[in-house]
């Protein structure tokens, strides 16, 4: 088993061709709340990537233990931000959407590249149909790449999401 990847709240395994993905516990988080939390977001990633798996490109999920799952081994790297990238951010976002499926931290390190480009790292995702969390998902990815911002905008295409996240973006303007 070789250590892949090491998060804040995971660690990436790859094992005879396949990823273990298992969250790890955290010293300073209460044993009880802790153990719930990592029971429920490996709970809800894999859910969602069994959901999502065959109508976007995501790793295949296998298995699912308490505290970690088995999934589809993608041989890629993190893609480099150009307009394209953002545009594809986008797009994707759009389409998670229209599932009402929040990715929650849908940047280049949440995105690897090999013959396609697959989407990674539902760690944070839930659904909700609500335009706000809708629109708060895009601010999230235009945060991270605020100078591609038009690209993402312009390849979204839900005009009451879009009306939202103005009005987010203009309360979050008279708090500063
Ligand atoms: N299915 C996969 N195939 C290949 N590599 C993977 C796969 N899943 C994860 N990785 C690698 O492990 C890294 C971390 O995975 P992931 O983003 O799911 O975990 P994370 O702990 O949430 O990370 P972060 O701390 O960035 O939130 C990825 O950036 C990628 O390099
Ligand atoms: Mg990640």
């Amino acid at each position: 088993m070789d250590l892949l990847a090491q998060g804040s709240e995971s660690f990436i395994y790859f094992d005879q061709g396949t990823v273990i993905k298992r969250r790890i516990r955290r010293p300073f988080l209460e044993e009880i709340l802790d153990n719930r939390l990592r029971k429920e977001r490996t709970t809800r990633e894999f859910n969602i990537l069994k959901k999502i798996h065959g109508m976007l490109n995501v790793p295949k999920p296998y298995e699912k233990q308490t505290y970690e799952f088995t999934m589809e081994y993608i041989d890629g790297t993190h893609p480099k931000l150009t307009p394209e990238i953002a545009s594809f951010i986008g797009e994707t976002l759009q389409h998670l959407h229209s599932h009402n499926i929040i990715h929650y931290d849908l940047t280049i390190f949440n995105l690897l590249e090999s013959d396609q480009i697959y989407i990674i790292d539902f760690g944070l995702s839930f659904y909700s149909y609500k335009l706000e969390d809708k629109a708060m998902d895009l601010l999230v990815a235009i945060s991270e790449a605020p100078e591609y911002e038009q690209e993402i905008l312009e390849s979204y295409r839900d005009e009451k999401v879009l009306k939202k996240l103005e009005e987010i973006k203009k309360r979050a303007r008279y708090v500063h």
